[in-house]
């Protein structure tokens, strides 16, 4: 089989076909997969080939094959988890990343996405209000980037404590008391293992009834830290959106002799691009390193996160990235931006492409709109269920989410009438909201995050939200009084 450059035209214009076909089916298309793993694994699975297949044939399988076991999280009524759309400009920038095949850790193997990684960079952080000398690094989600913050914050806080990780390893080092929201999010308890702490370091501080740290216990909870102290906050908790105290807490951190204070906003770190949302995030800026993802609310396509770490030297030591082999010496010794200094990857795609050509097409207004739309959705959304006897929002609504509950029983009963009409719902196709937890009750979990919701989106949701309320509701009351006879 011969491989000619010739055949991209063709290849790439059937792609082309299929993706543009997915993506404008989204608004209609039923939100839920339409066949199980079985069916999935007769259509794609099968004994390795073990010759050539013609790469159209291929091409126009795979999309036929697999489109029916897709989820339809890029249409405007997936309201489930944390899931972004895309921006259409990112998505097309997306696919000149996968043409250009760059790697982009080092400016030698690629000068000009270096440069539009460096330029989105600067724009990222006066769009966020941090400050301007901060490194950042493009990651692949959220979660890296957290553990890309957590281990410059290991090392940087027991480097102030005479101890040089780069040199003496971890074994007999200072324990490291760790502080974090009693709602925290898995993925920082995921790096804090990761890093080497465990769970009889970690520290809680209560939260109130809308999932934020409570000021009043920060100062109680420092206090009992000795010796060197990561704090870990969020921006826009999964269930509520609540933003934490900044302002209380990075104040007890610079009282602190030797803390360190990182901001997970994988969600909510946007806000502060929004002049209206901004208010909720103050004292934001004077934390040590923040992480969040470009593929939820600033729809990028997957996968794309960022890290940023106030002091770039620290993110630069931390990543060890002046050390690799003699073959990148020179490489590294040049000026320009290698990204190897602001991540842990040696060897990436350019992600940084995508939210340079989102933030260039969008501006500062169109970003802003964007977020304030989705918030507007969120509380659009809310206002309607509230209304409705027997469905109680459990949170303010302060940003793009909330958590619901339906029915009026006990806590048991409710929680069983909301997981089914979750379900009932998901299954339904039109609409699909997420199941979670709340204080330990059972709820709806409802996020705007696409570009393309509209609020026609958002009162007919609502309108089948109700109606499968009253369905479950009557399924579940005829149930017990069958029992009862
Ligand atoms: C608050 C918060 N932090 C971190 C993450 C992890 O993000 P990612 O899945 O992009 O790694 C999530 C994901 O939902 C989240 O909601």
């Amino acid at each position: 089989m011969s491989h000619q450059f010739t055949q991209y035209r063709e290849l790439l214009n059937s792609s082309m076909g299929h993706a543009v076909d997915y993506l404008e089916s989204l608004p209609e298309r039923p939100i839920d997969k339409q066949i199980g793993s079985d069916e999935l694994r007769s259509r794609l699975g099968g004994p390795l080939p073990q010759t050539p297949s013609d790469a159209k044939l291929v091409i126009d399988e795979l999309a036929e094959n697999i489109e029916q076991g897709l989820i339809g999280s890029g249409g405007p009524r997936y309201f489930g988890y944390a899931i972004g759309g895309s921006f259409p400009v990112s998505l097309a920038a997306d696919w000149l990343v996968s043409a250009w095949d760059q790697n982009v850790p080092y400016y030698v193997s690629s000068p000009a996405t270096s440069v539009a990684e460096e330029t989105a960079a600067e724009w990222l952080l006066e769009l966020l209000g941090l400050p301007h000398t901060a490194g950042v690094g493009f990651t692949s989600g959220a979660q890296e980037a957290i553990y890309t913050a957590l281990i410059t914050a290991r090392n940087a806080l027991l480097k102030r404590a005479g101890w040089d990780v780069a040199k003496k390893g971890l074994y007999d080092a200072p324990r490291i008391n760790v502080v974090v929201s009693d709602q925290i999010h898995s993925t920082i308890k995921r790096a804090l293992w990761m890093i080497g702490m465990g769970e009889c370091d970690i520290k809680t501080i209560p939260t109130d009834k809308n999932l934020r740290i409570i000021p009043d216990a920060i100062s109680d909870v420092l206090a009992q830290c000795d010796g060197p102290t990561l704090v870990c906050a969020q921006a826009g908790c999964i269930d509520s959106g609540a933003y934490d105290p900044f302002e209380e807490l990075s104040a007890c951190v610079s009282r602190h002799p030797n803390a360190w204070l990182h901001v997970d906003g994988a969600i909510g770190l946007w806000s502060a691009a929004s002049e209206k949302q901004k208010p909720m995030l103050k004292g934001i800026e004077k934390a040590d390193s923040w992480d969040t993802d470009g593929h939820k609310w600033f729809n990028m396509p997957y996968d794309s996160g960022v890290v940023i770490v106030r002091d770039a030297s620290l993110l630069a030591e931390a990543m060890g990235g002046n050390s690799m082999g003699a073959y990148l010496t020179d490489a590294i010794a040049k000026p320009d931006r290698n990204a190897i200094n602001f991540g842990i990857a040696a060897s990436r795609r350019a992600r940084g492409v995508p939210v340079y050509a989102a933030i260039k097409a969008l501006g500062r207004q169109g970003i802003e709109d964007h977020l304030d739309t989705c918030c507007d959705l969120a509380r659009r959304m809310a206002d309607r269920l509230r209304n409705v006897d027997g469905i109680t929002i459990l949170n303010d609504v302060v940003s793009n989410r909330f958590s619901a509950q339906f029915g009026k029983g006990d806590d048991e009963f409710r929680n069983v009438l909301t997981a089914r009409i979750v379900h009932r719902l998901q299954q339904e196709g039109f609409c699909y909201p997420s199941t979670s937890g709340y204080k330990g009750l059972k709820t709806m979990l409802f996020s705007v995050l696409n570009c393309h919701t509209t609020v026609a989106d958002i009162d007919a949701s609502a309108e089948k939200i109700i109606e499968a309320y009253h369905i479950e509701l009557e399924k579940i009351d005829a149930a017990c009084a069958s029992a009862v006879i």
